[in-house]
């Protein structure tokens, strides 16, 4: 914390002439719904235990299953430290308070899922190197802009569309019901992406921007290749990675898409320096990238070509998930 010039005045002075902007409403709302739906995690786990007896995975199922929550395990303890981290270096006083509510959140999906893990009575698995290397890059990072586009935008929306899909499965009738809770309040988190990064993005230079972009190509990849590593695991327990992925680049292309909405505009600012440096995967290259890692007619159809640098990413893949773990 700067501590030279604390207490920050311009919190309270700049404020005040700063409140009619409904943009900052907005983003202050974020915490008063936040508050509203905080849900009680002991009560609602021992409820749905009671109503459905102790968890128990299917045998067949098991080892993928629980691959999968242990990402969905330290995905959220890193949420929580980031968000946190956002609560205490942002300056916007509404922003703070989003930033604040989410660390709350976070730390109730921490607790109930492991909590959860705990009723379960099996052994989590350790997370992947590749997806401990993304969450630790996002911690580390000192750049808010970067901290944001990664939680926000990349991880919480990869976070939702396997909620989604592991709630749809139907696993495990505990966790079917318990992960729309977690649906509900992270789809909330987004918001905060959504409302303050558009300002943050606009003030950026070209070299800030170029870095912004570098952060997001690195991320991406890593994410896919992550991903590479946990198809099998997904198909195990009847989550389709197509439709997972095509579920994590719609909400993206939403979250763009909003973006643009809250852009300010004015002061020289054109709309669309409100996502200057932020790639869309609904554009550009993104739906190739899609089809060739997951063919829409399935990888037996493609050609040779294809099916071996499919195959050879996801070996490497796997190595370097072993090797960073
Ligand atoms: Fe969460
Ligand atoms: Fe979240």
């Amino acid at each position: 914390m700067k501590t030279k010039n604390w207490p920050p005045y311009q919190l309270v002075e700049e404020q005040l002439i700063d409140r009619a902007q409904s943009r900052l409403d907005k983003l202050e709302r974020l915490y008063h719904v936040g508050q509203n739906n905080i849900w009680d995690g002991r009560e609602v786990l021992d409820g749905l235990i009671a109503k459905h007896g102790p968890p128990r995975l299917p045998n067949d199922k098991k080892e993928s299953a629980l691959k999968i929550l242990s990402v969905l395990l330290w995905g959220e303890l890193a949420a929580w430290a980031i968000s946190a981290d956002l609560a205490e270096r942002i300056d916007d006083v509404e922003a703070k308070m989003a930033a604040t509510s989410q660390a709350h959140d976070e730390a109730r999906h921490f607790y109930v899922l492991r909590d959860y893990l705990r009723a379960l009575g099996e052994p989590v698995p350790r997370l992947g190197g590749l997806g401990r290397r993304l969450l630790l890059s996002i911690l580390d990072t000192p750049s808010l802009v970067h901290k944001l586009i990664g939680m926000q935008l990349l991880t919480e929306s990869n976070a939702l569309a396997i909620f989604r899909g592991l709630a749809e499965s139907g696993l495990e009738p505990v966790l079917t019901e318990l992960l729309p809770y977690y649906e509900k309040d992270e789809a909330r988190h987004v918001g905060l992406g959504v409302m303050y990064l558009p300002r943050l993005l606009s003030k950026l230079n070209a070299r800030e921007t170029a870095g912004v972009i570098g952060f997001q190509v690195r991320s991406i990849a890593i994410l896919m290749s992550a991903g590479m590593t946990m198809h099998q695991h997904f198909r195990t327990v009847g989550i389709d990675p197509r439709k997972m992925a095509e579920y994590t680049i719609k909400l993206q292309n939403e979250v763009t898409r909003d973006m643009l909405a809250e852009a300010p505009i004015g002061n020289g600012k054109r709309r669309r320096d409100a996502v200057r440096g932020l790639l869309n995967p609904a554009q550009g290259y993104g739906p190739k990238i899609l089809d060739f890692i997951h063919p829409p007619k399935g990888i037996a159809a493609m050609p040779a070509w294809h099916r071996t640098a499919l195959s050879t990413w996801k070996r490497v893949a796997t190595i370097a998930d072993r090797a960073l773990a």
